[in-house]
């Protein structure tokens, strides 16, 4: 076999020490540890710090819906240390986990109110429509709240007055949507009713929740549902053409949540089921009291960790830093918790990387590198300026690079990346290529672009699709994969059977006459707000784009690592074609001596014996060989002769 693997699935454990010491050195002002998850077994002092720091949290109501921190005084954190609770002592209060995610500064974000503020610049016509649509997902309860008190249209500035808009995707925006039309509403076409509120739980204890903060529980089996997700997580926008008029077209922008419809996840009689909550909220059964103040109530089981988190941690670092700029209720606590599961979500969760060499000869070393989704959604999901792409690097045994494709620039930024955007490869020949996967969307003639009502195509998507994504898929209209991925025999297929929610990618690494061992290292890249992308927006000027403009240049733009294999030095083989065979026996030896056969002396240039690390330990001379090779002690080698005609690799054992 020539087949000659190096490094394998789910190494990627082995090598999160080196990670955290790679953004250590990257980024040590920023890098938040473990500790900084929340805590278990709190001290009475510090359960009346944690109890005050909800207090910041919004607490009135309007006509229809709650603030979070109302809700946090019951499902918060317990000053008595009871509720929240596991076996383990692990408090997972929900108003914590959730107040310092994405979701619940969903209205503070200050790319979102920048993001905003560009559209309307482009297109000033449509103020009232983007003001509409943007609050719909962004500011759900004071935007719906005006909807069903007749208040339309809303706006920003309504916004900005609103502590109830402000607060985000708050538990009101997810536990008061009723499940008719659940799964079948797209776009923030949410559906709420009135002070009630859904749970998992069947019989919830009313009484308290009802008289001291005017809102019902109620069991409801959708709240565990794909589709309590997919109102907001699905987006279609009007296409307005390049003078600002509407083409009577739509685009879908986001469609998280029909990726995961076309996946093996969401079949649920299937044993691959698993919900965008089992993902999201991850499950424990651990019994939990989930009030506090009423130790009477039992237990419940199972509880979903409010944990809420995807891969942002970019903007999540960038909040923290500006926590009075962007008016943050939260603690820094809350965020420095969000982000440590966010970088957690994409570095155990994310992708399995496999780096395999496929052949080497004289001058060319081939790998092949294996790019598995593990999420439930294309990888990038959601916002099209995510990207995520393959570094791979390739030097030689004194650590001089040979090749590398999609090395980080000091920026953040992918080095050697094309305009306007990188085409889709199933071969990288040259360093100046680079893998990268992203939808790319194009205006009504044709060019890329990044303001989203202009979107009328995706000019390139290839971001990786769900394990059991297909093409057939009812759903797949609004998740397509563009011409340039679809026609890649390896990408999301193998032979004609699609679903395999994975990508290979085929380099072709020159090695300009080098035939010595080689250092591999492979990673896979994540960014969720490149420059790039932002370039079009800077160019305008507003005040909310001038603040977020600030702070982004402030920002540590380092790109999160996903996954990565790093190979000691390797001796690869080539591939006689065509050559007599030349063959080392007895393989394994017991006394050391090895017999090489198939071998023209005066092509022989040498033999040398590495050890498993790479460490050249011998170099038998090649005058006058007689055929016979000692190795210097019992062990595992890789022995490589190198003849004017081949090179060939060998493991030899001497037990
Ligand atoms: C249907 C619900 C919905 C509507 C309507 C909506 N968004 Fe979003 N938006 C989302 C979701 C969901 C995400 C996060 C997806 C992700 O993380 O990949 C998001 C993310 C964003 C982000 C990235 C934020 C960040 O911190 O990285 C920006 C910017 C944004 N939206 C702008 C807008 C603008 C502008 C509008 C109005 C034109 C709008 N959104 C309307 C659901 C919506
Ligand atoms: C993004 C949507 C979302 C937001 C925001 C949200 N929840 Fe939940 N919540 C859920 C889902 C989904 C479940 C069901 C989890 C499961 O059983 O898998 C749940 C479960 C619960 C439960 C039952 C116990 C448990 O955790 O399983 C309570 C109580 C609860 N939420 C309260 C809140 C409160 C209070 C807030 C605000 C601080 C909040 N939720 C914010 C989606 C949300
Ligand atoms: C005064 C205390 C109190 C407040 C304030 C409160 N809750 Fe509750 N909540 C409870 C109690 C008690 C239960 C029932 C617990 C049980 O039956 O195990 C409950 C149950 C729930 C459930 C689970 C329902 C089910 O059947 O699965 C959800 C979800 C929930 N509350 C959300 C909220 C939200 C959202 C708010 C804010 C708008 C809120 N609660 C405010 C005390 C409160
Ligand atoms: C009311 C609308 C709404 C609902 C319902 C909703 N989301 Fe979101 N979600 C958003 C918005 C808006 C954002 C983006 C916030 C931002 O980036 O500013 C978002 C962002 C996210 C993110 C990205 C976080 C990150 O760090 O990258 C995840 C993950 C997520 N939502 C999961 C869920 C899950 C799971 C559910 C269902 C249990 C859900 N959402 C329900 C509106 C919603
Ligand atoms: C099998 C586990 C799994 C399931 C099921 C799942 N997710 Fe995710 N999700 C992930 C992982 C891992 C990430 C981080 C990688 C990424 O950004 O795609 C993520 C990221 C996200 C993001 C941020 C995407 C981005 O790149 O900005 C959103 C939004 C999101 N999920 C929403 C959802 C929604 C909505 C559902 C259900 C319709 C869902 N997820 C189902 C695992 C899952």
């Amino acid at each position: 076999m020539a087949q000659q693997l190096i490094t394998y699935f789910n190494r990627f454990k082995a090598f999160v020490i080196l990670a955290v010491a790679i953004l250590l050195t990257a980024s040590a002002s920023i890098f938040i540890g473990d500790k900084a998850e929340a805590k278990t077994f709190h001290t009475p002092a510090e359960r009346a710090r944690l109890h005050e720091m909800l207090q910041t949290l919004p607490t009135d109501t309007n006509l229809w819906f709650g603030g979070s921190g109302k809700c946090a005084g019951c499902h918060g954190h317990d000053p008595a240390g009871n509720a929240f609770i596991t076996s383990t002592g692990e408090d997972v209060n929900i108003a914590d986990a959730w107040a310092g995610t994405m979701m619940a500064n969903s209205a503070k974000d200050p790319f979102w109110r920048a993001k905003v503020s560009h559209e309307i610049l482009v297109n000033p016509g449509l103020q009232q429509d983007i003001e509409n649509l943007c609050t719909r997902c962004h500011a759900p309860v004071g935007r719906f709240e005006a909807e069903y008190t007749g208040q339309m249209p809303y706006s920003i500035a309504a916004m900005e007055q609103d502590s109830l808009a402000l607060d985000g995707v708050n538990c009101s925006a997810c536990h008061q949507q009723f499940d008719t039309l659940l799964g079948r509403n797209f776009s923030g076409n949410l559906h709420y009713k009135r002070k009630q509120v859904w749970g998992p739980y069947t019989d919830p204890f009313t009484g308290p929740m009802q008289f001291f903060a005017g809102f019902t529980p109620n069991y409801g089996p959708h709240v565990t549902r794909g589709g309590f997700c997919g109102g907001c997580h699905t987006l279609q926008t009007n296409t307005v053409d390049l003078s600002g008029q509407l083409t009577g077209q739509v685009f879908t922008e986001q469609a998280t949540y029909h990726e995961w419809l076309n996946s093996q996840y969401s079949d649920t009689a299937a044993a691959t089921a698993r919900s965008c909550q089992s993902c999201h909220l991850p499950r424990i059964t651990d019994p939990v009291d989930i009030a506090t103040n009423y130790p009477f109530l039992d237990s419940r089981t199972p509880f979903g960790k409010h944990y809420l988190v995807g891969g942002n941690a970019f903007m999540l670092k960038l909040m923290r830093n500006n926590m009075s700029a962007i008016g943050a209720t939260c603690q820094p606590e809350n965020f420095d918790t969000a982000i440590v599961r966010t970088m957690r979500m994409l570095r155990d969760s994310t992708v399995n990387l496999t780096l395999t060499e496929a052949n080497r000869t004289s001058d060319t070393v081939f790998f092949d590198v294996r790019v598995l989704n593990k999420a439930g959604h294309k990888f990038p999901s959601g916002y099209p300026a995510r990207i995520a792409w393959i570094e791979l690097v390739v030097m030689d045994a004194t650590l001089d690079t040979l090749f590398a494709s999609g090395l980080p620039d000091g920026n953040g930024d992918v080095r050697n990346r094309d305009l306007p955007y990188e085409p889709h490869y199933n071969q990288i020949t040259s360093s100046s290529q680079v893998q990268i996967y992203e939808m790319v969307l194009g205006d009504v003639a044709g060019n890329e672009t990044t303001v989203l009502e202009r979107a009328d195509t995706s000019l390139k998507d290839n971001r990786l699709p769900p394990v059991g994504f297909t093409t057939s898929h009812n759903a797949y209209d609004t998740c397509i994969i563009t011409p340039d991925a679809l026609g890649d025999t390896d990408f999301n297929r193998v032979g004609m059977t699609q679903g395999t929610g994975a990508d290979e990618v085929h380099y072709h690494v020159p090695l300009a006459g080098y035939t010595g061992a080689l250092n591999v290292s492979c990673r896979v890249w994540y960014q969720s707000v490149p420059r790039r992308w932002l370039g079009n927006m800077f160019s305008f000027s507003s005040p909310q784009i001038t603040a977020f403009q600030n702070m982004y240049n402030a920002a540590d733009l380092a790109p999160e690592l996903v996954a990565q294999v790093v190979s000691g030095p390797i001796i690869t083989s080539t591939q006689p074609v065509a050559q007599p065979q030349i063959r080392m026996y007895p393989n394994p030896t017991a006394n050391g001596q090895v017999q090489v056969s198939g071998l023209v002396n005066s092509d022989l240039v040498s033999i040398q014996i590495f050890d498993l690390t790479g460490r050249l330990v011998a170099q038998p001379s090649v005058n006058n060989f007689d055929g016979t090779i000692e190795l210097p002690a019992r062990g595992l080698y890789l022995v490589a002769i190198e003849t004017k005609k081949t090179r060939i690799v060998q493991k030899v054992l001497w037990r």
